[in-house]
């Protein structure tokens, strides 16, 4: 791996340190913790641009984040970060570089990759995207018949849906609400129909997005959208190229599906799909929000990538935030991380997240091929506060399993509304907030058999009332959602989620795992259509449930 010294991170000094650092902390509670150290607030707490990341409700001391960063020393955390930033070919089964921080450098930034001007090339797409949107937002654009665009179906799937759609609905109270937008990104027939039921072909435009152009979902999607428009239109042909256009890495599929070069945007292959919200894909989010506001969405995530990049390991929000994952799951064998935003516009962050942590660190051998030695990726979850304090919680707080939480709140709201007289009191907003700061309370400190017995409690009941405490958590603070903050909320993950890949050693930007299931569902769909085929060549237990 690029500048990386392959090692096996299980038999450094800095991890046998760390496991008997967690012999010594495991049995501690937070309480203790606390009691010991009042001070923990201030001395857990790190910034990095418009973030605020408060640590200390985790099971560490003040000695565990030391003992971390050396291990990320280690590990060559800040080689292979310099490498990343730089454009070596960090992601080494694919003899890629790895550059998606290029695609929200500013301007006057330079960077030569591959003898390529990476920078003027971002900016050269930023710049098509941005007349694009305006002209579409402005009615400029026109659909077949003249009239202006109304409604925008973004047709993807992964990393070329999830992106866009969450953050569409992030920063929904930014967007044009003039503007209809969809996204569609299942295979299930369902998706299509109901996207586009209650749209008028005339007044629709589809931005198919697909780094390969190849992806099955998108292009049967597409097609059936394609079909949908003519006979909408009346079937002239030349009316795909006012209502179809298409952002890829491959200009030759595009052109074969029907859609003009013209109408392309383009990214390039060391764009991850999933780390691809900020490149072309981000299309229709620009479209939504315009293209100031999706510069400064842009610029967030440039922030927290300088944060990322300068700050030492210590002050450093991805660096700590991934460090203590790697610490609950391969020293506490956790299994899941919640992400748990009092935002009700992040809901569609936790799927988000799933795809980038998942899909970029669920794997068993390292960059080189040899196998890793400890447990890699965590399960992510979650639900938007205070819903899934209705639902799930319950485990979370007098469950069995240990899950460590992200709370991220913000403490100005995108609408200001007061709770009318009768209702519980004040600002609708600060009773939500209010919810985090209970639930991360709760959680940490929890309530013991004495303190409920002392309330009354008959005695056959406190055992029922008894909440452990001890459930570590963050708290991810910010002013306000906004567009910079959204940014930098996704950089700093994506960070994290690299953090954790370098120290286990494994390139966090392949995903050969999800290509057997696409081969195999190419073979399966001509036996499902045709009641004649015959299923001599699957498996089993598959032909039973393909003639079933
Ligand atoms: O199957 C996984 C995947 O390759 C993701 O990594 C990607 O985001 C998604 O499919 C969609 O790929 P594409 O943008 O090429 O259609």
């Amino acid at each position: 791996m690029a500048d990386v010294p392959a090692i096996d991170i299980t038999s450094t000094a800095e991890w046998s340190a760390l496991a008997e650092h967690h012999e010594a902390v495991a049995g501690l509670h937070l309480r203790e913790l606390f009691d010991a150290d009042p001070d923990r607030p201030a001395a857990m707490t790190a910034a990095g641009a418009d973030l605020v990341l408060d640590y200390s409700k985790h099971r560490i001391t003040r000695d565990t984040v030391p003992l971390l960063t050396a291990l990320a020393r280690a590990a060559g955390l800040p080689e292979r970060t310099e490498a990343m930033f730089s454009g070596k070919h960090i992601n080494t089964s694919e003899d890629r570089a790895v550059l998606h921080t290029a695609l929200r450098l500013p301007r006057d930034a330079t960077l030569q990759v591959d003898g390529q001007d990476v920078v003027a090339d971002v900016h050269a797409v930023l710049d098509r995207m941005g007349s694009f949107s305006d002209a579409v937002r402005s009615g400029k654009w026109t659909g077949h018949t003249g009239e202006r665009i109304r409604a925008v179906v973004n047709i993807g799937i992964g990393g070329s849906d999830l992106g866009p759609v969450m953050a569409y609905e992030a920063l929904k109270a930014y967007a044009d609400r003039d503007l209809t937008m969809r996204f569609v990104s299942n295979i299930d027939p369902t998706d299509i129909t109901e996207a586009t039921r209650d749209l008028d072909p005339a007044t629709t435009l589809f931005i198919v997005s697909s780094k390969t152009f190849t992806t099955l979902e998108t292009l049967t999607n597409a097609q059936v959208a394609r079909r949908w428009l003519l006979a909408g239109l009346g079937g002239d042909e030349s009316a795909v190229a006012k209502h179809f256009v298409a952002v890829s890495t491959n200009a030759k599929e595009v052109s074969a599906f029907g859609i003009d070069e013209d109408n392309m945007f383009g990214f390039w292959d060391w764009v991850g799909g999933r780390y691809s919200v900020d490149s072309a894909i981000g299309l229709s989010l620009m479209v939504a929000i315009g293209k100031e506001q999706f510069g400064e969405f842009l610029a967030g995530m440039h922030a927290i990538d300088e944060h990322f990049r300068t700050a030492p390991l210590e002050e450093n929000l991805p660096v700590i935030a991934g460090l203590l994952n790697v610490w609950y799951v391969n020293f506490f064998d956790t299994q899941t991380h919640a992400v748990l935003p009092y935002s009700q516009y992040l809901h569609r962050l936790p799927a988000y997240l799933q795809q980038l942590t998942m899909e970029s660190n669920g794997k068993s051998v390292r960059g080189d091929g040899s196998p890793v030695t400890t447990t890699t990726g965590e399960i992510f979850w979650g639900e938007p506060g205070t819903n899934g304090q209705h639902a799930f919680y319950q485990l979370l707080h007098q469950g069995k399993r240990l899950v460590p939480a992200d709370f991220i709140g913000f403490a100005e709201p995108n609408h200001d509304v007061s709770v009318p007289d009768g209702g519980t009191s004040g600002d609708m907003h600060d009773l939500f907030m209010s919810n985090l700061f209970a639930q991360t309370s709760a959680l940490a400190f929890g309530k013991t058999a004495e303190e409920i017995a002392a309330e009354g409690t008959p005695a056959e009941i406190v055992p029922h009332k008894v909440m452990p405490g001890n459930r570590p958590s963050s708290a991810i603070l910010a002013r306000k959602l906004t567009p910079s903050v959204l940014g930098q909320l996704i950089a700093f993950y994506e960070h994290m989620t690299f953090v954790e890949g370098t120290i286990w050693g494994i390139d966090s930007f392949d995903q050969w795992g999800v290509e057997l299931g696409k081969v195999l569902a190419r073979q399966l769909g001509p036996v499902l259509s045709d009641p004649e085929a015959h299923t001599g060549g699957l498996d089993a237990s598959t032909a039973a449930l393909v003639r079933r």
